[in-house]
């Protein structure tokens, strides 16, 4: 099953052959938004290699995506965790081998839970971040030699939580926060040899693993705070990371891209409802209590 399909080549503005002879590298490609990112590259032309740790997932998400264009190739790559570069080297060795160079890398791959500071241990912290940001570097630093060569580009998929502080959201706003220094930093080391590093910053997303673990169950709520009165698709991400890739970005560079309906300026993150009630209701609560 794929969220995408042929319908896309006639309904979006992208020219079908957009991305004919590139190869795009995605961490996180087996999972929900960075799934639906590969998938409109490959419909647009792209090989693609994706980044998971789950076996069967991973194969599974390449299979489906590879059967979307005629003549396309998808490369799994399981067992890889992103907090360890030589796995992800040798991911992008076999990447290379079998699809020839990688032009875009989409470093997505994240990890997520809600946790107050009082049950967020200092592992739990760490693990988030190691996920989050050092997987992006050490993404990025895999792929370093073909970007180069390439004069290829990068996007981070962030978030907007750091933008204001959400609680049981410690860890993620600190590592996106880091995300977003990283590719700014990238930008303008990189950008003299041809290498452009921007950010996606995706808000509430529909159907994602992000919002089923963050959202408990206040969508209408939830939309209602959202200026354009919906929760953003996966196709909106996918769209923005097209762009971003595109000839017509060439002079993007260092940005971060707010997918979000224009929530975050409304100023409310999520468990900010009831705020402070939901705060002292949980910071005391036994560990593993349900947020
Ligand atoms: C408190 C928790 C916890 C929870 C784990 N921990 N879950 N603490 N509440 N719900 C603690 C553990 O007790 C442990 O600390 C430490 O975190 C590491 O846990 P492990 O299970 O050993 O880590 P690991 O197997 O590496 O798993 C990483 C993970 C996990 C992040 C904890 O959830 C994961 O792998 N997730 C990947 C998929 C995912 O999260 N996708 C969501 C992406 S959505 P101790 O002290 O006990 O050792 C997303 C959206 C962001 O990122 C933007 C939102 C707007």
């Amino acid at each position: 099953m794929t969220f995408l399909d042929q319908s896309y080549l006639q309904t979006s503005v992208w020219k079908p052959d957009l991305f004919k002879g590139k190869v795009v590298f995605v961490t996180g490609g087996a999972g929900s938004i960075c799934r639906v990112q590969t998938e409109a590259m490959v419909l647009l032309g792209a090989n693609a290699a994706i980044v998971g740790r789950n076996q069967q997932k991973t194969d599974e998400a390449a299979k489906d995506i590879q059967s979307l264009r005629a003549g396309s190739k998808v490369v799994s790559l399981p067992n890889v965790d992103v907090r360890d570069v030589k796995q992800l080297s040798a991911a992008v060795e076999k990447t290379v081998a079998e699809l020839g160079r990688i032009d875009y890398v989409v470093a997505g791959a994240a990890g997520n839970f809600l946790a107050d500071f009082n049950h967020l241990s200092s592992n739990a912290f760490k693990s988030v971040i190691d996920i989050d940001l050092l997987g992006s570097y050490n993404t990025v630093k895999a792929c370093f030699q073909e970007l180069r060569k390439n004069k290829g580009a990068i996007i981070f998929v962030s978030a907007t939580l750091h933008y204001y502080g959400v609680p049981f959201q410690i860890h993620v706003g600190a590592a996106k926060a880091g995300v977003d220094a990283l590719s700014n930093a990238l930008a303008v080391e990189l950008g003299p040899i041809g290498v452009r590093s921007n950010c996606i910053a995706p808000g509430p997303i529909d159907d994602t693993e992000g919002m089923s673990r963050l959202g408990r169950g206040e969508k209408d709520a939830a939309i209602a705070r959202v200026p354009m009165q919906r929760f953003g698709t996966k196709q909106d991400i996918a769209d923005a990371t097209v762009y971003l890739f595109s000839p017509a970005a060439t002079y993007v560079n260092g940005d971060v891209l707010v997918v979000d309906g224009g929530a975050w300026q409304v100023g409310q993150g999520a468990g900010q409802k009831d705020y402070p009630v939901t705060l002292k209701k949980y910071f005391d609560a036994p560990k593993g209590a349900k947020l």
